[in-house]
């Protein structure tokens, strides 16, 4: 080939590369994007339909302790990381554990609270559950506060076993219960006496769960303010419910002032005395801890006592550590000391935190582009950390789809593997509160009965849970 032919070779070679070159540039960030020296890939996955997207598929009901048919297909088709198209925006959907655990330690860093709009509408602006950045933390930091001054204070253990006597007195007749219900009703009286001080009797705990339940249908509904839809009810019960709370409020400040009430032990008492917080913060206080503390803590007890009425080992293990620890003949009251000795007992509700998945995932959004492993998570995306996923990893919980208590004996990374509270700056404050209510409710439960589950019963993910047909048990009073 004569110096002709080379020229020509090496200006087609520049001119393809210029050619290719060119190209690349500008399609390869809809594929890729290029840190320094390594590639990080969007995760794979479709979209789905426009607008809607997968929204419909993803949210479709299965049982709580399987991880359902959508997240099943699109793990095997496109790995434990995919992209998806969720709630009206481009999404992440993470069942990794070290994704998960990454999104929960860098809010407000590289991803931040998201929840969808509607929620805002019905929860007000300043309510902890959506507030971030510098609000978050002041607001956080009162709710932290508070449940440690009332977990240090006796009256708390003590009205939370006082009220579950209560419940099991009101079975004394009873062959079998809708246990969900019992459950409910009991969390319900522990959060309204912790938190404004009212007794199941008040008319004002009646007035007050009447609006909470139209609230929280509202915060599942279709968001249309349309008078008459659950949306336009959960709108009007939350001003409602506003008012009540503004007038105990009142009620206790003037008998304070006028009467010189002795002070009570509940977070309204520590509220007042807060200076930091506007009458609204306080309001919006109040709401936040019964949101946060009722219909989840009573799925707690209910998944506890689902699991362990088909366990009999469980169950024979969990009495044993209750009858060493204290007789329900004794008139003496549950202590933190009594507390503290229930191992085997956190150990049966860590299990059913796991199995059951009180909470399937958590809204985030990405703040920049995100890298991650082989990932990259644009900025601007939703991320959806799915815990449930992780809770029934196999590669994570060894036979995980069994209910196995005995697996808490070592509690090696605990913190990352079981999170059915959150993590990081979001890790929900309430964890303790909700542990003691269900440890002191089992503790007078399998004293006194045994009982059984009616066939066919599930938890089933909504995805918030639900009892199937109300969860009842038939109950056998123990002999001894
Ligand atoms: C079994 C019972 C409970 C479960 C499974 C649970 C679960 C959770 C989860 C997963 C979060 C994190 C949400 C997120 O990261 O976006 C959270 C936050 C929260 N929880 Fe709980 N919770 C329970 C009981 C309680 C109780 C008893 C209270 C109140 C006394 C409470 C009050 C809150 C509040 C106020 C937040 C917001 C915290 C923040 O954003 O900083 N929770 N909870």
């Amino acid at each position: 080939m004569g110096e002709e032919g080379s020229l020509l070779i090496i200006v087609i070679t520049l001119v393809i590369s210029f050619v290719i070159g060119i190209t690349l540039n500008h399609f390869w960030p809809l594929f890729f994007n290029n840190y320094g020296t390594t590639l990080h890939v969007i995760p794979k996955g479709t979209f789905g339909w426009p607008l809607l997207g997968e929204t419909l598929s993803f949210l479709k009901p299965h049982p709580s302790n399987s991880i359902g048919t959508f997240l099943q297909q699109h793990c095997s088709r496109y790995g434990k990381v995919f992209k998806s198209h969720l709630f009206f925006s481009p999404t992440v959907v993470s069942c990794d554990q070290d994704l998960n655990y990454f999104i929960l330690q860098n809010e407000d860093k590289l991803f931040q609270c998201s929840y969808p709009k509607p929620i805002h509408g019905i929860l007000g602006k300043v309510s902890l559950l959506v507030a971030v950045g510098d609000t978050h933390k002041r607001l956080r930091n009162v709710s932290l506060s508070l449940i440690s001054t009332i977990k240090s204070k006796p009256e708390f253990i003590n009205d939370v076993e006082t009220l579950a006597l209560q419940i099991l007195q009101s079975w004394k007749d009873k062959h079998q219960v809708r246990y969900w219900e019992e459950a409910r009703k009991f969390s319900f009286n522990v959060i309204v006496k912790q938190v404004l001080g009212l007794t199941p009797d008040n008319p004002q705990s009646a007035l007050i769960l009447q609006d909470f339940l139209a609230f929280m249908r509202g915060l599942i509904s279709l968001p249309l303010y349309i008078p008459g839809t659950p949306y336009a009810r959960a709108v009007q019960a939350r001003s409602r419910i506003s008012s009540t709370i503004k007038a105990i409020i009142e009620e206790r400040r003037r008998k304070h002032v006028v009467d010189g009430d002795s002070k009570k032990n509940d977070f309204l008492e520590i509220l007042l005395c807060v200076d930091t917080l506007s009458e609204e913060e306080k309001v919006s206080f109040v709401l936040d801890s019964l949101l946060g503390g009722y219909e989840t803590t009573s799925l707690l007890m209910a998944m506890v006592v689902f699991f362990i009425g088909q366990s009999q080992t469980a169950f024979d293990r969990l009495k044993e550590e209750h009858d060493n620890i204290r007789s329900t003949k004794e008139k003496e009251l549950l202590n933190w000391e009594d507390y503290q000795k229930m191992d085997f007992t956190q150990k049966v509700i860590n299990e059913a935190l796991r199995y059951g998945n009180v909470v399937k995932f958590v809204h985030r959004k990405a703040l920049k582009d995100v890298k991650f492993k082989d990932y990259v998570i644009p900025a601007g995306w939703k991320v959806l950390p799915v815990f449930s996923a992780v809770h029934l990893d196999p590669s994570v919980h060894p036979n995980a789809l069994h209910f196995n208590p005995w697996r808490w004996e070592s509690d090696e990374q605990i913190s990352k593997k079981l999170t059915p509270f959150g993590g990081g700056s979001r890790c929900c404050p309430g964890f303790e509160l909700a542990k003691v209510e269900v440890a002191f409710f089992l503790h007078h439960l399998v004293q006194k009965y045994r009982w059984e589950v009616e066939e066919g019963e599930q938890p089933i993910a909504y995805p918030y849970v639900e009892f199937k047909n109300g969860l009842t048990i038939r109950l056998h009073k123990n002999s001894t």
